[in-house]
């Protein structure tokens, strides 16, 4: 009996501590969830943080699909012009010689003026007003009032001399790079001009606004030759920056100084003070330009004054 009872007691205590460690487990489990609710809020700040976290690569996931989209348009666009080519004559095979498909495109700017895009794309025409308008920037590199023009259907092109044309009387004809020497502009009918520059292309693409034909806008896009790229990793000297900044600062210059020009042009011809215009026999391209606008518009070429 004794022997029950000494087991029945044990048996209680032994029940009583499972209760007193139940107790001290609840309290404990009290403290971490109870009151302050300190494990919920850390596991509801993990579940944000998890959620956001995954937000984030989702949208950044979404912005490489983008920019790849992006990408592919735009190495698309100077595919587009290369394939141009095709359909445009004997020119198509000066264009196929360039090999557009092989530079990458860098980037591109754009910006809207209060011009007619006929005039924007007039200032692509000559470069007799280099030493003028450009007297700071774009005549320090090029011969101003000298180029090659040809005509080719629709399309054309301007070779610009550089100044650095002199350094190749110094080298073997076989040596000579023409890209060192001059600037080909291809015009493709109607509102492209192709820029090939020694470090890559320059795309200029000038819009109408189709509901007022006093604005337009233009889109200019850069691409980089492979070859450059690889000697800027060869040589430290060659600064890629430097090359970026060159290229965009072409855009500047058309921005600031021929679209500033041709958009002053625009309000002359709109005050009505003007009852003709007369482009020079030093203005080919200006003939061409508005004569094929007008061919392609079924109306007469414009009036040649016989002088
Ligand atoms: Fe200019």
């Amino acid at each position: 009996m004794k022997e029950e009872l000494a087991g029945a007691e044990s048996s209680v205590r032994e029940i009583r501590d499972i209760q007193k460690q139940a107790g001290e487990l609840r309290v404990n489990l009290d403290a971490l969830t109870g009151d302050n609710g300190s494990v919920r809020q850390l596991e509801d700040r993990a579940k944000s943080i998890r959620t956001t976290v995954e937000e984030l690569v989702n949208s950044i996931a979404d912005v490489d699909d983008r920019q790849s989209e992006l990408t592919k348009a735009q190495d698309g666009t100077i595919a587009r012009v290369a394939e141009m080519k095709d359909s445009a004559g004997e020119l198509g095979q000066e264009l196929q010689s360039w090999d557009l498909d092989r530079y990458t495109y860098h980037g591109e700017t754009s910006f809207e003026h209060a011009m007619n895009w006929k005039l924007a794309i007039d200032t692509f025409g000559e470069t007799y007003h280099f030493n003028t308008l450009h007297r700071d920037t774009l005549a320090h590199d090029f011969y101003g009032n000298v180029q090659m023009y040809d005509r080719f259907e629709r399309n054309h092109r301007m070779m610009l001399c550089l100044k650095n044309i002199d350094n190749l009387r110094e080298q073997q004809p076989d040596d000579w790079n023409v890209l060192l020497a001059a600037l080909p502009v291809y015009y493709l009918f109607p509102n492209i001009q192709l820029i090939i520059g020694y470090n890559g292309p320059t795309l200029v693409r000038v819009y109408p606004d189709a509901d007022n034909p006093n604005h337009s806008r233009s889109r200019i896009s850069f691409y980089l030759d492979p070859a450059v790229t690889e000697m800027q990793g060869r040589n430290r000297e060659i600064d890629p920056l430097d090359i970026a900044q060159r290229m965009h600062g072409f855009a500047d210059v058309i921005r600031d100084e021929d679209y500033v020009a041709a958009a002053s042009s625009h309000i002359g011809a709109q005050s009505g003070a003007i009852d003709y215009v007369t482009f020079g026999r030093n203005e080919p391209a200006l003939h061409h330009y508005h004569n094929t606008y007008r061919e392609a518009l079924g109306m007469p070429p414009l009036e040649r004054i016989s002088n």
